[in-house]
């Protein structure tokens, strides 16, 4: 998949934002190891702190399928935002190093991999074993 495939799939993710609160819509489009691509877009609320953003949205419909590997996400916005420090986490659980492509609405976009966006990540690593003992 090329890179400006999947801002394009991103781009159209963006259109059913529902941001009313922010008049800041996102538009995410995220490739999974077996090819498959789950788009998100961000979803707010009255309850301002309940939204969440395209790039959760896009992460948790691929982990409901059944995907647990991630290889690259798009997110556009209208000035290319970078995604916020919890999606980051997030998409580092399923792909420490999977790219980043972030565009604007114009179509510029950067590339970074996630291991630089969010380096010395809290993971699955550090967690204890099963039946460690450690409560
Ligand atoms: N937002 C995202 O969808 N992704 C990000 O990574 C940053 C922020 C959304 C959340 C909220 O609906 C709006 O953008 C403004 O913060």
């Amino acid at each position: 998949m090329e890179d400006r495939e999947l801002i394009a799939l991103a781009v159209g993710a963006r259109i059913k934002a529902y941001a009313p609160c922010s008049h800041y819509p996102v538009g995410a489009a995220l490739l999974t190891a077996s090819g498959r691509v789950y788009t998100g877009c961000n979803v707010e609320n009255a309850s301002y702190g309940l939204t969440i953003c395209a790039e959760r949205t896009a992460a948790v419909k691929a982990v409901c399928d059944g995907e647990r590997e991630f290889v690259a996400i798009a997110v556009v916005s209208e000035n290319g935002g970078t995604p916020c420090g919890a999606c980051r986490q997030v998409l580092a659980e399923f792909g420490p190093n999977m790219r980043v492509l972030v565009a604007d609405a114009s179509g510029n976009y950067e590339v970074y991999s996630l291991s630089q966006l969010l380096p010395h990540r809290f993971g699955p690593s550090h967690l204890p074993p099963k039946n460690s003992g450690v409560q």
